[in-house]
């Protein structure tokens, strides 16, 4: 992948967001507070904006500039952890224009990592984990679909929430797909149209 196909991705995912804004607080609502896909909104649309003004920006400052959008703008919780998480992959991917498919690998890696350790999470907790692990395992092998990711984001159904607003709900969290699990969803069927 090279610093267009980055752009592209982020585009991709940025207005895949808007499109689904809606769905996604839908989402939120039935097991939080309804605010995701505005939360996630506010950050996507500052990112499309700082976008504008840049060109022939390296991975790792791609990487940067949609984690500091997602940092600076979106509210809740996922806001800090998207934008962590983009943070340590500016951090692994550094200063280039090219990378391989391990490269790739090894910064979702860190992101994941990033997300755990300030989420105080690991998997089956019914978050976004439970989309970013699954994914990367099947990246490492280069066997990624959509399809595969569809699978991971309705896994989260079945589970019950111990993280985040969802868990208050207990056993009522069961039978709801996780709102940050969609929105990673379509992070990475935006990334499987470009590897
Ligand atoms: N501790 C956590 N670790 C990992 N992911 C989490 C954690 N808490 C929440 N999430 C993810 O964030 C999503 C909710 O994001 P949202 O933008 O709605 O923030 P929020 O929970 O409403 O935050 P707040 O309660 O502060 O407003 C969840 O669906 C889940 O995927
Ligand atoms: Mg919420």
């Amino acid at each position: 992948m090279n610093s267009a196909d980055f752009t592209k991705w982020f585009e991709i995912w940025t207005s895949e967001i808007q499109t689904h804004k809606i769905y996604l607080s839908d989402l939120d609502n039935a097991i939080g507070d309804g605010d995701h896909g505005f939360n996630m909104a506010k950050g996507v649309e500052a990112y499309q904006k700082t976008h504008l003004n840049k060109q022939g920006l390296s991975i790792g400052d791609e990487c940067k500039l949609i984690g500091m959008s997602m940092l600076g703008k979106v509210g809740g919780a996922s806001g800090p952890l998207y934008g962590s998480a983009f943070l340590a992959m500016a951090n692994s991917l550094g200063d280039v224009k090219e990378i391989t498919l391990d490269q790739l690998v090894s910064a979702l890696i860190a992101g994941v990592d990033s997300i755990m350790y300030r989420g105080k999470a690991a998997r089956f907790e019914k978050t976004m984990i439970d989309v970013w692990l699954p994914v990367i395992n099947c990246l490492k092998q280069n066997n990624l679909t959509e399809e595969m990711i569809d699978g991971f984001v309705n896994d989260t159904s079945p589970l019950k929430a111990t993280k985040g607003r969802a868990a208050y709900l207990g056993d009522r969290s069961i039978g709801h797909i996780d709102p940050g699990s969609f929105s990673s969803g379509l992070l990475f069927k935006a990334l499987v149209k470009l590897i």
